[in-house]
């Protein structure tokens, strides 16, 4: 007779950042439980209406904005986790404390690429992860971990607990299952994707690199930062940008919540992320609205990139 068998084979989250990433107990439970509420959010995404354009509730009444929901979702397990100092979300304009003694504090972008729902386009959810209760006046390279996850046709996560960047698989019976041991950024970029682009109208400079990019690359660019970035750690290569210009002088995406968590996961996959002067990890969070020019990616591309933004 046949022993019934383990629905998987493959290495779980929870058992890689255990025995891969050496990460302590409780920032591992930590994360299991954000990944927990990313498949309470994919859920949502792939069975709801809402959002979706020509679509209004069977009752025709308002439905709640996704963008709000998956931030009540993971607002919720963070709470439960009781390993939460402090949170800060896109959707809150103030940090909010949970349990002041608790290990760590949140930060995260609980759906990136919002306006993109109703084209039905792929979104994410991003987090970076600090050990105790201040966000303020912290930097990038100070988080433990940060992790991303992406919803298109497949769902993957990919995390960095400071030893490299590894990715999983949401899979058929809802384990997350790794998909890439190690993912990397190789030097030179043969992809650019290149957002808040009304700037060229007044940034000679940001003109110029474009123009340069459009001759030599090729340009992938989706509207979504996690889908445009994940592009760039599932092809090994790329560049990124979203720099100051026109409605958004100091670019469109925030340092806390989009760049941070972002920047510190390109360099552990051995690229590069700068403002145009500094590498974003080593620049001080002042506020959680803080916005910041971002050119993330291949080390050669972010470096012309800066000389051409002077
Ligand atoms: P959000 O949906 O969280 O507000 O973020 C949208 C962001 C980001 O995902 C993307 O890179 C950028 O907006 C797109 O900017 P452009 O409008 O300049 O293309
Ligand atoms: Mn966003
Ligand atoms: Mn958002």
């Amino acid at each position: 007779m046949k022993t019934p068998q383990p629905p998987s084979t493959g290495i779980s989250l929870n058992e890689h950042l255990r025995a891969e990433s050496k990460a302590p107990d409780d920032l591992r439970h930590l994360i299991i439980h954000i990944a927990t509420a990313a498949k309470y959010i994919q859920f949502a995404l792939r069975t709801t209406e809402a959002g979706l354009a020509g679509t209004t509730n069977q009752f025709g009444e308002e439905q709640v904005k996704l963008d709000v929901l998956s931030d009540k979702i993971i607002r919720q397990h963070l709470t439960e986790s009781r390993l939460v100092a402090s949170l800060a979300s896109e959707e809150h304009d103030e940090i909010v404390e949970l349990s002041p003694s608790a290990p760590y504090s949140v930060v995260y972008d609980p759906l990136d690429g919002s306006s993109l729902v109703e084209t039905n386009l792929a979104i994410g959810s991003i987090f970076g992860i600090y050990a105790g209760s201040e966000i303020l006046g912290r930097k990038p390279s100070q988080q433990v971990a940060a992790l991303y996850v992406f919803y298109g046709p497949r769902t993957i996560l990919t995390y960095s607990a400071g030893k490299g960047v590894h990715s999983f698989l949401l899979n058929d019976v809802g384990e997350f299952i790794l998909l890439r041991g190690y993912v990397g950024i190789g030097d030179s970029a043969k992809n650019f994707s290149a957002g808040n682009l009304k700037a060229v109208g007044e940034n000679e400079g940001y003109r110029a690199l474009v123009e340069h990019w459009m001759e030599h690359l090729t340009m992938r660019y989706s509207g979504c930062m996690v889908a445009d970035v994940h592009h760039i750690f599932s092809k090994g290569q790329g560049v990124f940008a979203n720099v100051g210009g026109g409605e958004y002088p100091e670019g469109k995406l925030r340092l806390v919540f989009e760049c941070g968590p972002f920047a510190y996961l390109a360099e552990q996959a051995g690229g590069a992320a700068s403002d145009g002067t500094q590498p974003l990890t080593a620049k001080p969070i002042t506020s959680i609205t803080q916005r910041t020019p971002i050119l993330l990616g291949s080390k050669e591309e972010v470096r012309r990139a800066e000389e051409m933004l002077g």
